[in-house]
C-alpha cells in the first residue's frame, strides 16, 4: 500500500519526507533530492522555519503542485493567532493551499486553534486538517468541538514506542495514525538490531527499511528525515517486499513503551 485514504476521501502517500532540524539553507536541496527520488509528501512546520524553502523546492522541481502532498503545522494558541498563522504559512511557502495542516501540540485554546483550521478547510485553503501530539481525551474534545474531524494524529511512534492503545482509538475513529521520529532519531540502533537485521536480510533490506515497512503495513504513515541522499533513497525503497504476519508479530513484541528522551511532557501520549 503506497497511499492511504483519509476520512475526507483524499489519498495521502504512506511515506513522506520529514524536515525537522533541517536548516533553511539545506532544506531546498534536501526536498529536491526527495522529490527526484519519488517522494510526493513533504512534512514541514512553522516551528521548523523552513516552509519557505519547502515551497521553493516544490516550484523548482516542476512537479505539478497537485501531485505533492504538503503538510505544515500550526504552533499558535487560539483562533485569531492561528488564523493569521495559516495566512503567514501560505505566504511563506508561496502556496495557494496546504494539503494538510495540523495543530503541532495541544495548547490552552486548542479548540480555538482548530476552529481556525476548520474555517480554512471550509474555504479550501487547507485540503485536510488534523492533530499532532494529541492524546485520546484531547482528540475527543476536538472532535466534539468541530463539524470537521481530524484526518490524522501525528505522534511519536517507532520500534520502542508503538502506541498500541492510541492506534486502536485512531482506527476506531477513522483517523489515520502518522508516525513521527519513525527512526527514533537513532537509526544506528535499528541498523544493528538483531531482529530487524535478520528480517531485513531476508528481503535484501536493512533494519531501517524493515522497520519503515513494518509501520506502513500496520497502516501507520511514516515521515523519516535525512539529508543524506543515500539514506533518502533507501528509506523510500520499502514497497517491493512484504513482511509476513509472523515477522510483524515479532517486531510488535519489541515494543518497550519507551519514548525518545527530550520531548516535553506535553508531547507524551502513551497512557
Ligand atoms: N509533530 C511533531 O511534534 C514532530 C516531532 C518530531 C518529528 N516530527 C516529524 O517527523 C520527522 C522525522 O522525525 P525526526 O526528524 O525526529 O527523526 P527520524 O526520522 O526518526 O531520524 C532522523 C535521523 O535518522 C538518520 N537516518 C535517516 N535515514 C537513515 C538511514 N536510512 N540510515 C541511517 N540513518 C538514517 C538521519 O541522519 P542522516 O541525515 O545522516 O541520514 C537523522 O539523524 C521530522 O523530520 C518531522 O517532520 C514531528
Amino acid at each position: 500500500m503506497k497511499e492511504i485514504k483519509l476520512n475526507t476521501g483524499i489519498n495521502a502517500p504512506m511515506i513522506g519526507f520529514g524536515t525537522y532540524e533541517i536548516p533553511p539553507s539545506e532544506t531546498k536541496s534536501a526536498v529536491l533530492t526527495a522529490l527526484e527520488i519519488g517522494y510526493r509528501h513533504i512534512d514541514t512546520a512553522q516551528y521548523y522555519q523552513n516552509e519557505r524553502e519547502v515551497g521553493e523546492a516544490i516550484r523548482e522541481s516542476k512537479i505539478p503542485r497537485e501531485e505533492i502532498f504538503v503538510t505544515t503545522k500550526a504552533m499558535t494558541d487560539g483562533y485569531e493567532t492561528t488564523k493569521a498563522g495559516i495566512e503567514e504559512s501560505l505566504a511563506k511557502a508561496g502556496l495557494d493551499y496546504f494539503d494538510l495542516m495540523i495543530l503541532h501540540w495541544p495548547m490552552d485554546d486548542s479548540i480555538g486553534s482548530y476552529r481556525a483550521l476548520t474555517e480554512a478547510y471550509q474555504v479550501g485553503k487547507l485540503k485536510n486538517i488534523g492533530l499532532s501530539n494529541f492524546n485520546i481525551n484531547q482528540t475527543k474534545e476536538i472532535m466534539a468541538s468541530s463539524p470537521v474531524k481530524p484526518v490524522l494524529d501525528q505522534i511519536e511512534t517507532h520500534l520502542y514506542l508503538q502506541q498500541g492503545k492510541m492506534h486502536k482509538f485512531l482506527v476506531e475513529n477513522d483517523i489515520v495514525h502518522e508516525s513521527y521520529s519513525p527512526l527514533m532519531e537513532n537509526a544506528p540502533v535499528l541498523l544493528k538490531h538483531p531482529v530487524l537485521k535478520q528480517i531485513g536480510e531476508k528481503y535484501h533490506k536493512n533494519g531501517v527499511q524493515a522497520l519503515l515497512r513494518f509501520l506502513n503495513q500496520e497502516h501507520i504513515m511514516v515521515i523519516p528525515r535525512s539529508t543524506n541522499p543515500t539514506h533518502i533513497k533507501e528509506n523510500f525503497e520499502i514497497f517491493d517486499f512484504e513482511l509476513t504476519p509472523e515477522e510483524r508479530a515479532e517486531i510488535k513484541k519489541l515494543d518497550r513503551r519507551q519514548p525518545i528522551d527530550g520531548w516535553p511532557a506535553s508531547m507524551r501520549i502513551d497512557e
